[in-house]
């Protein structure tokens, strides 16, 4: 299934009218399309599960939204107008991964900020190459492809800026706080609930496009996790009322555009200056695990390309890519 421009505007549209009938000649004005694709986007918007009832001479009514969560033209209209990201939305049944789908689609068109989700993972990845397990429905597992204007070495940033957007829309859909480890691992009651996963294709001057993936573990269960080996995760299902994956996506998506744009404008201060505040490693007694070595100290802040400033008696270190164990729960 796909959203595309023409089915999430009407689906705006129609959800704005609360009910009324749009005449066809209003929705063709306002989408600048002809009447005939105005009859085919209603009738794409009615295979995605949205019940739309056509009165001769007169229009459109919307009758029900789809109770499909990841209805793509639903959660399309579900981000504002301002944000141009989520513009066109595939979600899937079974993929391998989101990352490589929305590489693949991303790069054969000109649209920024396309996302793909997926039900399931049979190859979901992580960081440093593990596995994420993406069990059918279980989660929301999606990637955004976006072309940010960027220098290769400020990557880390997307991260910081995808971890607060997670964050801040947990708190805006669940009404859940949630705690951020740098870079971006997201705990609940101090277990991992999401990850996030930024590939970038560059050259030595710019990043020419960007893919952030992000899984949220809605209602995987504790046998779920323990069999995976993952006891330090849990799922943001738990402890909240059912979440609507929908919801809950279109608010990362839209948070997350607003903080990348923000990077270009003031060229990282603001996201910083919130994610300095609300990194809850900063200040932490941390151990820091790269490929090569263990560094134990104190986390002392955020540098001003995301990296992580570790203090200890040998002096201050700065760490890009790492992970982080906090030796005080969350
Ligand atoms: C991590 O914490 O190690 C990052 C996990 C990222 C998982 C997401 S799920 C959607 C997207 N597709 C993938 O294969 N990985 C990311």
């Amino acid at each position: 299934m796909k959203s595309r421009r023409a089915t999430v505007e009407l689906s705006r549209l129609l959800r704005d009218s609360g009910g009324t009938v749009v005449s066809g000649g209003v929705v063709s004005r306002a989408l600048s399309i002809s009447r005939q694709a105005v009859w085919k986007a209603v009738r794409d918007l009615e295979e995605e599960g949205f019940v739309v009832t056509s009165v001769p001479q007169k229009g459109y009514i919307l009758r029900e939204l789809p109770g499909y969560d990841l209805a793509p033209s639903l959660i399309g209209s579900m981000i504002s107008s301002d944000c141009p990201w989520g513009g066109e939305i595939h979600v899937f049944g079974t993929v391998p991964s989101t990352q490589e789908a929305a590489k693949r689609i991303g790069r054969q068109s000109e649209i920024d900020g396309l996302v793909v989700i997926a039900e399931e993972q049979t190859k979901g990845r992580g960081r440093r190459e593990r596995i994420w397990i993406s069990p059918r429905g279980a989660g929301l597992y999606f990637s955004v492809f976006f072309r940010p204007r960027m220098l290769p070495g400020r990557l880390q940033l997307v991260n910081l800026a995808a971890g607060l957007a997670v964050r801040e829309a947990i708190l805006t859909v669940c009404g859940t706080t949630v705690s951020l480890k740098w870079p971006n691992d997201l705990l609940f009651e101090g277990r991992k609930i999401c990850g996030i996963l930024s590939e970038a294709s560059s050259d030595p001057e710019r990043i020419r496009d960007c893919c952030t993936g992000i899984g949220i573990n809605i209602s995987l269960s504790k046998e779920d996790l323990a069999g995976a080996g993952l006891e330090n995760a849990a799922s943001l299902g738990s402890g909240t009322e059912p979440v609507h994956r929908g919801i809950l996506c279109a608010a990362v998506i839209e948070k997350f555009y607003h903080l990348i744009e923000g990077l270009s404008a003031d060229g990282g201060k603001t996201l910083l200056s919130r994610y300095r505040e609300e990194c809850s490693t900063i200040g932490k007694n941390v151990t820091v695990l790269t490929e090569e070595e263990r560094f134990a100290g104190r986390a002392a802040g955020i540098g001003e390309n995301g990296e992580l400033l570790v203090e200890n008696r040998e002096g201050t270190r700065s760490f890009c890519a790492a992970d982080v164990v906090h030796a005080t729960p969350d």
